[in-house]
């Protein structure tokens, strides 16, 4: 059997070793209560502690107060595409959207459906997303702004979050939700698909400013509609129990690890040895303008596909998974999510230098 391998896969990804040991000792007998997690009612005592304690992590982890609530959905960040216009858009207020790669298109996509007024209002199509747009005006007169602060395939992210006045700011957070500080007061809602920085797939994170509620109708179908999950603690129908779990034990795990601040320095030190690794080489070219740069998801080329093909190849047999870009645009991608230790980085960069020198 394999070892446990450095794990740079974009999601499903790493999660914390200790708290998959942790489910693993718990699985069979969910602390004495004689039944696993898995086979428990959502609705027991039991369980609602542990969707309690999730919340309570979730807000403690970046300090958001009651004027928020916290969800626990589902349908994946793809879901939320539609949520978003559903529950928030107003007549007569165009949305607006800022497009920076694949899952913006697809967030737009929805708006396009769903038959809504909508803006794009900027956009890094021109030079294949390899940056974040800096000039845009947001229009008084609209529903909300959505952005995608993290752009996984692309290797982009939003360093500083635009103001947005009385706007509401909406942002898809899936690729990097809690790896660095933010301040929530900013945002009228993030969401994230947690299977990349928050736990296993299947489960999706929303954080509602609460007086946007008042937005959602009842005529949205019960199951995209913030204002019933919120009123019913995310437990109107049966919600991914297991996974609420595991989100809840990596939020602890960030709080163990010293809070968002620290797990904040750890993310900056792996993306800077990694940049700086590339941008030493002639060998590796950075695919993201360098006032763009991820810090969850490092993007670049190698001369040509073949060695990229062989890099992926020899890095696998290494133990280092995962590396091979997004099938729409190629290349390599390190996904260095908070789970990711800097050992793993670190071995990386040795793999990589190795590979430069025996392969140019
Ligand atoms: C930024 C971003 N948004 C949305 C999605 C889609 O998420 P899901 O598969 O949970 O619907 C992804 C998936 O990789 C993503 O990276």
């Amino acid at each position: 059997m394999k070892e446990r391998v450095f794990n740079f896969n974009p999601g499903p990804a790493t999660l914390p070793l200790t708290v998959l040991e942790k489910a693993k000792e718990e699985l069979l007998n969910y602390r004495g209560d004689g039944l696993s997690i898995l086979e428990m009612s959502h609705r027991s005592k039991t369980f609602d502690t542990v969707i309690s304690n999730a919340v309570t992590s979730v807000k403690k982890v970046m300090d958001i107060d009651e004027t928020y609530s916290v969800m626990f959905l589902q349908g994946g960040a793809t879901a939320q595409f539609a949520a978003i216009p559903l529950n928030l858009a107003i007549h007569g207020k165009p949305a607006l959207y800022i497009n920076t790669g694949s899952w913006s298109k697809k967030a737009i996509a929805e708006a396009k459906k769903l038959n809504i007024e909508y803006k794009v209002i900027a956009s890094s199509e021109d030079t294949n997303f390899n940056y974040i747009p800096k000039s845009f005006s947001i229009d008084e007169n609209s529903s909300y702004l959505h952005i995608t602060s993290n752009n996984t395939i692309f290797g982009t992210q939003w360093q500083d979050y635009p103001d947005t006045g009385n706007i509401p700011l909406v942002a898809d957070m899936s690729s990097d939700f809690y790896c660095r500080r933010f301040n929530i007061n900013k945002f009228g809602v993030i969401y994230a698909g947690a299977q990349k920085n928050a736990g296993p797939a299947g489960i999706t994170i929303a954080i509602v400013r609460n007086d946007l509620l008042e937005r959602s109708h009842d005529d949205i179908p019960s199951l995209l509609n913030y204002k019933i999950y919120a009123e019913q603690n995310s437990l109107y129908n049966t919600p991914n129990c297991f996974g609420i779990y595991i989100v809840g034990m990596v939020m602890d795990w960030i709080l163990k690890q010293g809070g968002i601040d620290k797990v904040e320095e750890v993310n900056k030190k792996k993306a800077e040895i990694l940049y700086n690794t590339i941008d030493s080489s002639e060998f590796f070219k950075p695919t993201a303008n360098k006032d763009s740069r991820s810090i969850m998801n490092v993007t670049f080329r190698l001369p040509n596909e073949d060695l990229e093909k062989k890099f992926v190849a020899e890095a696998t047999e290494a133990n280092l998974v995962g590396l091979k870009g997004h099938r729409s645009v190629g290349g390599i991608r390190a996904s260095i999510y908070n789970a990711m230790p800097v050992s793993g980085v670190e071995t990386l960069i040795t793999f990589m230098k190795d590979f430069e020198s025996q392969n140019s």
